[in-house]
């Protein structure tokens, strides 16, 4: 969440900065921003590398915004100056531009390995469309901490790589000439989320959209419409109203089920309903129906596609609007390799879904972070099931008290911005964390706050098994807190023989369903050899073969999502001329060319269909 840090400018500004320091303090996440009024400021940024920090400290180490003098090294100054005796030693005008949205690694050579500080600077004009209006600016997501600075005054600061933020900017843009600057920087950390150890790329940069959006005074910031928990004929859900003074009217309508409720809302700006509702077409990937909903109120109409369906566990199974379902997954990366870096939009989204739809998939896990927003409506349009997790991944410190509250806040963002979206089936709190009692405590927190958040998704996390007297053990006690018992396994990759894989024998602790998070291996699109010989696409197939027929007996098994639908880039996979910096697991390389296991993956999944249902 966006916080704000103390004024340090002089007169109005002060006033400024106090007011945006309230509302910014108290500031939460504006959600369904796709549908709102704004005004992109997407496009070519200017940027500055800045390993040393420059543009932040002084040479004593004290951050310039902190200090009481405005200071024209600070490069948030975006300062300028005609005097040619006077030292200023940055120029973003005279700097090279970056995309925004878009990691820096993948723009630039140079870049491909920087972690570290990097100054964005983006000019814009705007005149709001009414001056009584608000203004905030809005960011899908920066890699991984941000300090926001707009026409020199600090809006506050981010951490967190994957999820949106905002801050209030009301009298501070100008019609012209505004100098929106991002200090970012992706630097890795013992006791960030994730930690300092990753089989992913650390993309760094504004690697989401930025919005600037103009709201009413008092204007509709968020708001969640489910069908609610155990029930398939009842929705509810509240709307909050930003800067609420007195009691408002709300209506709520969803003009195709015949719904239309004027709702009050409290001075205290939430309004929370219930109410029954027939005839709904459900939800679900064969039959993605997206219901119109709109809200108003006196000042503005906002209007959202929203499905419902309920996802709900008995015993050994996954019910999708009551029917037992089989999770047929992948596993996919936030990245179109295709055109090297983060996927960002909505086309990048289409292509990777539209990968899964051809394997034949229902689900796709979304690992290890939140993707994009554009990927889950995506998903709720085209009818795809998701996972979407938070990266506490592999060593996260557990015992540290601000880490958890890191997680905490980069879950809390995930289920704000998408708890209306009938897609996500599963919140996932962690990935192959080594079990201990630290961790069973954080990880048992994010899972009481992901259902209090949110009632109505199932919780699980990809947990690991442990093999014993020839048998494959999953005993985790974080199994006694998930709704799913996920795990990933790499029997023929990472140890255990693929000849013997389908006569395993398996003893799993608990009487939930079973979706095997992970199984995979490398392969270099284009060796071939024999079904013996590692990184040939002939022992990657095998592979999937043996293990998929040792899945299908697994006790309680109702879905897979296969580590991972393309090839992406990893600091760790360093074998030459078969790897480069590439994880080779993809069953699509990262020419876009499909492997010889993607078709092994797409005929199990025509065959699985029949056995459940
Ligand atoms: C792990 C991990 C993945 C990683 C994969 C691999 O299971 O969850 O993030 O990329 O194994 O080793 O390729």
């Amino acid at each position: 969440m966006g916080h704000i840090n103390k004024p340090e400018h002089k007169g109005l500004t002060i006033c400024i900065m106090l007011f945006l320091s309230l509302s910014a303090m108290s500031q939460a996440l504006i959600t369904n921003t796709l549908n709102r009024q704004t005004f992109s400021l997407n496009g070519t940024w200017n940027y500055i590398i800045d390993p040393y920090e420059t543009g932040y400290y002084n040479y004593r180490y004290e951050p310039y915004d902190q200090l009481k003098q405005k200071n024209n090294s600070a490069f948030y100054n975006n300062y300028h100056s005609d005097d040619r005796s006077e030292l200023v030693e940055y120029d973003f005008d005279k700097s090279p531009a970056l995309r925004v949205p878009g990691d820096w690694n993948s723009q630039d050579d140079k870049l491909l390995y920087y972690e570290g500080t990097i100054w964005y600077r983006r000019n814009f004009d705007y005149t709001p469309a009414d001056a009584s209006n608000r203004l905030f600016i809005y960011f899908g997501a920066v890699n991984y901490r941000a300090e926001v600075y707009l026409n020199g005054i600090k809006l506050g600061t981010h951490k967190g790589g994957f999820t949106p933020f905002n801050f209030e900017v009301t009298g501070i843009v100008k019609p012209k000439n505004n100098y929106l600057v991002v200090k970012v920087d992706n630097r890795r950390g013992r006791e960030e989320v994730p930690t300092i150890n990753t089989d992913w790329w650390n993309y760094g940069g504004i690697t989401r959209d930025v919005l600037l959006i103009e709201e009413p005074s008092a204007f509709i910031r968020d708001y969640c419409l489910q069908l609610k928990q155990g029930s398939a004929e009842v929705i509810s859900g509240y709307v909050i109203l930003d800067n609420v003074v007195r009691e408002e009217k709300v209506t709520l309508s969803i003009p195709e089920l015949n719904i239309k409720k004027e709702l009050t809302v409290t001075a205290g700006g939430r309004a929370e309903f219930e109410f029954k509702v027939k005839n709904v077409i459900y939800w679900s990937p064969g039959s993605p129906k997206l219901y119109n909903v709109k809200i108003s109120t006196g000042y503005q109409t906002l209007e959202d596609q929203i499905g419902f369906r309920t996802i709900t566990t008995s015993g050994p199974d996954i019910l999708l609007n009551g029917k037992p379902v089989f999770l047929k997954g992948i596993s996919i990366h936030e990245e179109n390799p295709l055109r090297r870096g983060r996927a960002v939009n909505e086309a990048d989204a289409l292509l990777l879904l539209t990968w899964a739809k051809e394997l034949g998939c229902n689900y796709v896990r979304l690992a290890h972070y939140p993707h994009n927003e554009h990927i889950v409506r995506m998903a709720d349009k085209i009818g795809m099931m998701v996972w979407e997790e938070i990266p506490v991944y592999w060593t996260i410190d557990f015992t540290n008290e601000m880490t958890l509250q890191n997680a905490r806040n980069q879950l809390t963002e995930a289920i704000t911005r998408d708890r209306n979206r009938a897609s996500i089936i599963i919140w996932s709190v962690a990935n192959e964390t080594p079990p201990s009692y630290e961790r069973n405590r954080f990880l048992i927190n994010l899972a009481d706050l992901a259902r209090t958040l949110d009632d109505t998704r199932l919780v699980s996390a990809a947990l690991e098994k442990h093999f014993r007297d020839g048998i494959n053990i999953v005993d985790d006690e974080m199994g006694n807190h998930l709704d799913i018992v996920a795990f990933n396994q790499y029997t023929g990759w990472y140890g255990g023989s693929l000849e013997d894989a389908p006569d395993s024998k398996w003893a799993i602790s608990f009487n939930k369903p079973v979706v095997i998070s992970e199984f995979g291996g490398g392969a270099l699109q284009g060796l071939h050899g024999t079904i013996n010989e590692r990184w040939t696409e002939e022992y990657q197939e095998y592979l999937y073969e043996q293990n998929l027929a040792m899945i299908e007996k697994i006790p309680n098994i109702r879905g897979t999502s296969p580590w991972i639908l393309a090839d992406f880039r990893s600091p760790k996979r360093l074998l030459p001329g078969v790897q480069d910096g590439w994880n080779r697991k993809g069953v699509i390389s990262d020419n876009g060319i499909r492997k010889k296991a993607f078709f092994t993956l797409k005929k199990f999944y025509e065959k699985i269909d029949r056995k459940y249902e």
